[in-house]
């Protein structure tokens, strides 16, 4: 079982794990077996799960959909049910992981512990890498040769991830993550209270988004983009903000007015 709005990949599996039909045209037919589920609502999660449900994946922060947080309370409910019902809980922290939530893990903002992680992303620092962790009881399943593929294990993948891996701890990134979150937040806040069109500011630490009900979320993109802030789009109501891990306070004044002129010329 995973969330409706989720964004799990493009591989044919992962495809179809994805609650949106719109990745998954292009690549139908594909492997049966996912049910979506609505984010934040533990009832219908239970309701779902039958003798064959296996595990429940999902993404702390929805990323790709807009910046959709997971609550306290589901995730709480939803680590609950794992455990009586013998289901593994896999977080995929693609998005999430590695200081992008003011944390080291999305997970630890919620007072449980996945059995199985994903990461990629930011592990290799633009070098391509992906890793999947596993507590033991699962790993077991799974013997040196069992599976494996052509860049797997790959040296210089690995030493890349170690090195970014040793930068975000010793640099003190995951806590720059946090701080400069709360203070972009503060800012994002303050221009709510500005821009009646600025409906909700949501997320944690570094992953951002901002719903607009003006309908005018890619004409702001793009004046942002003009004034050399990158940031994103989702369709025309969200913006999405990812800064680097490394961005100081003054980065974000000058997001913050950035943002502010752009608001200001719609
Ligand atoms: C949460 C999440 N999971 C997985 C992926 C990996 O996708 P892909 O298979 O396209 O590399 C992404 C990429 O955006 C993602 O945001």
């Amino acid at each position: 079982i995973t969330l409706k709005k989720s964004f799990h990949g493009r591989t044919l599996t992962t495809v179809a794990a994805t609650g949106q039909e719109r990745f998954q045209k292009p690549f139908m037919p594909l492997p049966p077996g996912f049910k979506h589920v609505p984010i934040n609502d533990i009832e219908t999660l239970k309701e779902n799960i039958s003798r064959n449900t296996c595990a429940i994946m999902l993404e702390p922060i929805q990323g790709e959909s807009g910046i959709n947080v997971t609550s306290y309370e589901f995730i709480q409910g939803v680590r609950k049910l794992c455990d009586e019902k013998g289901l593994l809980l896999i977080f995929d922290e693609i998005q999430t992981g590695l200081g992008r939530t003011g944390k080291l893990f999305g997970y630890q903002h919620y007072g449980v512990e996945p059995d199985i992680l994903t990461l990629a992303k930011a592990l290799g620092g633009g070098v391509p890498i992906g890793a999947l962790m596993a507590k033991d009881f699962v790993a077991e399943a799974f013997e040196p040769g069992d599976h494996g593929s052509t860049f797997g294990g790959n040296p210089l993948a690995c030493a890349a991830g170690l090195a970014v891996m040793q930068t975000i701890l010793n640099e003190g990134l995951v806590e720059n993550a946090y701080k400069a979150g709360s203070y972009l937040s503060e800012k994002l806040q303050a221009l709510k209270s500005k821009y009646n069109f600025i409906s909700e500011v949501r997320g944690k630490g570094l992953m951002i988004g901002i719903e607009l009900s003006n309908g005018k979320a890619k004409e702001i993109k793009e004046k942002c983009f003009e004034k050399g802030y990158l940031i994103g789009n989702i369709g025309i109501g969200i913006l999405r903000i990812l800064p680097p891990l490394v961005v100081t306070m003054q980065d974000i004044d000058g997001m913050a007015e950035a943002l502010d002129s752009a608001f200001s010329e719609i």
